[in-house]
């Protein structure tokens, strides 16, 4: 589970706030794999779901960070995101034998892989928006990362 603290927060309000519903979700999908209650339809939903949620907060935080020094990298890093979980969601539904294994092992591989990428963004990326906005002290996100 991710839990949300002062370490993910860009302190820009619209930004978290759809940061938040990203982790939501990510989050349960880890809830349902835990608790057995996945299924074909709502791994389905929850793929498109963080698929189409995050492009379009990918716009709204490229618009916010225009002209910030992460801007390029940041547009990059979710240039990666949209391409490979767009990969992930044709593979799944090209895959027509899903046996229950075979669903849990996939959904547990992509839910490690996309929501581990998620914090690390946020945490190393995203936080930079904040400081260029003014509302994060340089100090407290460590050193931009390498372009
Ligand atoms: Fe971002």
């Amino acid at each position: 589970m991710i839990r949300w603290s002062k370490e993910v927060e860009t302190g820009v309000p619209a930004i978290d706030v759809q940061h938040k519903v990203l982790i939501r979700n990510f989050n349960s999908l880890e809830k349902h794999i835990e608790e057995g209650t996945l299924t074909y339809d709502i791994l389905r939903e929850e793929l498109l779901f963080l698929l189409k949620y995050a492009e379009w907060h990918f716009g709204n935080e490229e618009r916010c960070a225009t002209g910030c020094y992460i801007a390029e990298l940041n547009r990059k890093q979710h240039e990666w995101y949209v391409e490979h979980f767009t990969k992930l969601y044709e593979e799944f539904k090209a895959e027509t034998d899903w046996t229950h294994d075979k669903l849990y092992d996939w959904a547990r591989k992509v839910h490690r892989e996309m929501s581990q990428w998620l914090l690390n963004h946020v945490i190393r990326t995203d936080r930079h928006i904040g400081v260029c906005l003014g509302k994060l002290k340089p100090e407290d996100v460590g050193p931009a990362p390498e372009q």
